[in-house]
Parts: C-alpha cells; structure tokens; sequence
C-alpha cells in the first residue's frame, strides 16, 4: 500500500505517482516511514511545496474521505495525504527511482570509521558535526509539522501558532533530536488593552481560572485529548501536566518525530535564541557542542530517559561556560550581551529579565585562534578538574560563583536566574562525567591516540584522535570499567523513579 501526506501552508506533502508529476508543487524532501509497524502506512513520504496556497485547496478538493469496511474513521481533514494506486499494491516507491536521504543519524560505529578515515582532529571535529546536524530537509520537516499541529489546535484557538524551540532550531539538533514545541496563544488579537472608545469598553466573555498555569494546563490536556482521539500519526499521547513546564509528550508516526508540546514557555524561545546567538558568533562553538554531546552520548553520560543523567541542555551550557572561560574569550557573557541590547531588544518574561541583542553586527569578538584539537583537549582537563564541590557554572557572568545550594552539579538558568538547570544530576553521573573527562584528556595526550591511522584492520582504518574517545572500550574502560558494570540496573532504576517523582 502507498501512503503519504502533508502540507505547510503553501507546502503539500504526498506520494508521488509512479513516475509522475508533484502537480504543481516542488518536492523538497522525501523520506522512508520511519516508523513501519502492521497496518500501518508505508512507503516514501514527500514533502512538496507549492508556489501558493490556491493549488494547495485545489489539491484537497480532490481528496476524497477513505471509507474502509468493517472500521470507522475520524472525518478530520488534515494536510496529510496517501496516494494510491487503485487497483494495485505496488510502492510507487520501487518505480519512481528517487534517492531517499536518510533522515537519522549513522550509528556510532559507523561514526568512527568515518572519523578514523580524517586527517587531523580538526577534520574529525568538522566530520562529525556534518554528519550529524540537522540538514536542511529534516529542519524544513519540523516547521511542516508543527504547522500540522497548529492546524489541530486552531480548531479551538484560530489565531493560535504552533512554533519549535530546543535543538530544532537552535543550532545544535542532531538528526533523531526531539521535536520541542510552543503552542503560543499571546499573538492571539484583542489581548492588548485597547483605548475604549467613547468610555464603553467591548470585552470577550472568557472563563477564567486561578493561575496562569491552570489555564496551561487545561488547553494542554483538551488538545492532548483532541491529538490522541483526531490527529493522523500522533501517537502514545502523555499528558505531563504536573511537571514545572507542563507538556504533552506524543510521537508523529509519520514523521518519525518524538514530540514534546508546551505552551506559555517564553523563556524557552528566549534560551533559544541565546543558544543560537552564541552558535552564530563563532563557528568552533557549534563543532565542540556536536563533538561534545556525541561523546557524551556514546559513554551514557546523556540519555533520551528522563532522570538523573546530564541533558545536553546542561552539557551545551557548559561548553559556553568553558568557551567564556578561554583567554582570549571565544564568546562574550550574557551580562556583556545584555549591555549591548537596544530598546527593542528589552525583554521581561515574568519577571526575568531576558534582555541581550539581537544585532549580531554590534558584537566585536576577541582574537583566539585556538584550534578544536586545543580546545576538546582544553575542555576535557577544564571539568577534569572543576571545582564542582563549591562553584556554580554561570553563563551571565562568565565566572564561576559560588554555589548557592547543595546539589551535585549547579549551572544557573540563564534566564530564570534562581533555578539550577542540573538539578537533576546526582553524584554519580556527576562523577562519571569528571572520569570520562579525565580519561579522554589523558588518551588525546597520548601519541598512538593522536596519530592518523595509516593502516586498517580487515578495511576498516585504526581508530585514532577523536574517534578512539568515541570508543566505549577505550574510554570508560580504564578507571571505571568496572565500578560501571556495576551500577547500570539500579542506578538507571533509581534515577527513572526520581524523574517520575517530580514529573
Ligand atoms: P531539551 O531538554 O529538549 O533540550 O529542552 P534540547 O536543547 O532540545 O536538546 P535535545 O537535542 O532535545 O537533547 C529544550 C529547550 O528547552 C529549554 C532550552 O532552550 C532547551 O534547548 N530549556 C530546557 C530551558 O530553558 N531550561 C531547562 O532547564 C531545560
Ligand atoms: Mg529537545
């Protein structure tokens, strides 16, 4: 069976007809289903955009409900399409001949082949980073379905927008990153006070609740329910609504994407934006945060279960910290950021001040010329040996301060200054990061490790420089080999439970 769908706006997804045309639409991505379970759809998706939203409507006309005998279907119109080929089960798939690109990342060891093939550290730093970001396809894919999302949502809040915030657009999203969402309500017209005219005042008749969060919390849970019962492809919805930041959590079957939907999260899209400032300023910031957060992932540092585990939220701070910290500095502090600000970049989200400047051209970097190898082996001796028994990592300042509770590891929020965005980070994963620091700091010291591979084993080249830190039997395996293999059932048991306790 073939299968297909959707649409942005100006932009229709579906399958193509076996070789023939898009209509009037060009294809900007194609993708096998990731998710391919029994009855469900399969085959290539495309994405297709379309010069106007005219032809859009036009090809919807065309749409017809699909009446299956024996079930029921829920009549809800939405952007995503199947085309079939009537009379036949042929994938249009096998005659089209179009070149799928993947829209995961390579596994790991097929990473390290990669890497062990570069020249230079440097080069292995700019491999890993290319084959592991975003492309322009997959990123294109995330805007198409919050905006399929936003089309569900709208049944109840019209002038409602959906928008993605996180590492979809922060610049540092690696491919199978989930897909973090806003629902924002605040563009909604008539939520300025208006002048009243001639002392009569026209207002909406609204329901009101007792707190901003209740309010939250109630539009998440009804579109929660509208997702599970009505939305094509939205999956395994959770409702998660006593967490700090309510959420919905669901997967989009058709996209492959995990999704997690918030709504009134404004410091959020602030925290975003700084991320991808910080991105922008310096091109060595994004290679470290990808390289960093590959490493970490491969030795279990970070984890896609929540618990006590660092996120990649924390660790891309701490590389900033550590990029703040280089002399000359790489990138500026937020303080610095926040001088710099003009009128229009002021910014109060509840009363954090989440000021900084959004003209990059009025920041003037220092002249470093550190290359990545110096700096990988700078950052891993940096948090070998950080003093994080007392000090907290702070972004604002560019300085560490002094730690203003007793927990393992502290980094301020950036925004919401009071709270410790690693607050979840217990001892242990706190002091397997710091070993796993130490031990890559001390292979990238060594000559074997720092040597390109000049002869390979049974076709695949010796792994060297950053790919032996990828290696899970080299680092990890000197020191703490064995205090690890004791610990992953109850420590990973433990942290789920702690996670579950506060969500
Ligand atoms: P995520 O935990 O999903 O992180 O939080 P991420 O940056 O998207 O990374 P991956 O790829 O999913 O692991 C999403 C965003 O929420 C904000 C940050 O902007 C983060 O990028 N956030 C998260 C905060 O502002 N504070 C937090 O404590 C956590
Ligand atoms: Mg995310």
């Amino acid at each position: 069976m073939a299968s297909s769908f959707a649409v942005c706006r100006w932009t229709q997804i579906f399958v193509r007809r076996p070789g023939g045309e898009t209509r009037t639409g060009r294809e900007i991505c194609s993708h096998q289903l990731p998710l391919q379970r029994e009855n469900a759809p399969q085959g290539t998706h495309v994405v297709v955009e379309f010069a106007n939203r005219e032809s859009v409507a036009s090809l919807l006309e065309e749409a017809a409900i699909p009446s299956i005998s024996h079930e029921a279907v829920v009549p809800f119109k939405s952007r995503l399409l199947s085309l079939k080929k009537l009379g036949s089960l042929d994938s249009p798939n096998q005659q089209s001949g179009q070149q799928c690109k993947p829209q995961t990342s390579i596994p790991i060891n097929e990473l390290i082949k990669r890497l062990s093939r570069e020249e230079s550290i440097d080069q292995q730093v700019t491999s890993l980073t290319e084959t592991y970001q975003l492309t322009e396809e997959n990123s294109r894919l995330r805007f198409l379905v919050c905006s399929l999302l936003q089309d569900i949502a709208a049944a109840y809040f019209p002038e409602c927008t959906i928008k993605p915030f996180g590492s979809s657009v922060n610049g540092f999203g690696k491919l199978g990153c989930d897909l973090d969402m806003i629902l924002d309500l605040d563009g909604i017209s008539g939520r300025k006070a208006k002048t009243p005219k001639g002392g009569l005042s026209l207002e909406y008749n609204l329901k009101r609740a007792n707190s901003e969060r209740a309010v939250t919390q109630s539009i998440l849970s009804v579109i929660g329910e509208c997702l599970d019962q009505f939305g094509p492809g939205c999956v395994g919805v959770q409702k998660i609504l006593n967490a700090r930041c309510p959420l919905l959590r669901f997967a989009h079957q058709p996209s492959g994407f995990q999704c997690d939907l918030t709504a009134n999260n404004r410091v959020a899209i602030k925290s975003t934006e700084l991320l991808y400032l910080y991105g922008e300023l310096d091109p060595r910031v994004r290679f470290l945060v990808f390289t960093v957060r590959c490493w970490a992932r491969a030795h279990g540092i970070t984890s896609s279960i929540p618990g006590a585990w660092i996120t990649n939220f924390s660790l891309t701070v701490m590389v900033l910290f550590f990029l703040q910290k280089r002399s000359p500095a790489i990138i500026p502090t937020l303080d610095h950021l926040k001088n710099l600000a003009g009128p229009a970049d002021k910014s109060v989200i509840e009363g954090n001040d989440c000021t900084f400047v959004s003209d990059f051209s009025k920041i003037q970097l220092q002249s470093n010329t550190e290359t990545l190898e110096q700096l990988l082996r700078e950052f891993f001796e940096f948090y070998a040996s950080f003093a994080f028994n007392k000090m907290s990592i702070n972004i604002r300042k560019g300085k560490e301060q002094n730690k203003p509770e007793v927990t393992p590891l502290h980094i301020q929020n950036p925004f919401e200054t009071s709270l410790n965005i690693s607050k979840n980070v217990n001892a242990t994963q706190l002091d397997r990061f710091v070993a796993l620091c130490q031990e890559s700091s001390w292979l990238l010291q060594q000559s074997e490790t720092n040597t390109p591979s000049l002869h390979s084993k049974g076709g695949s080249p010796t792994p060297w420089g950053l790919a032996t830190l990828l290696l899970p039997s080299q680092v990890g395996g000197i020191k703490s080999r064995k205090k690890r293999r004791l610990e992953p059932a109850s420590v990973r048991i433990k942290s789920l439970l702690e996670s579950l306790k506060k969500s």
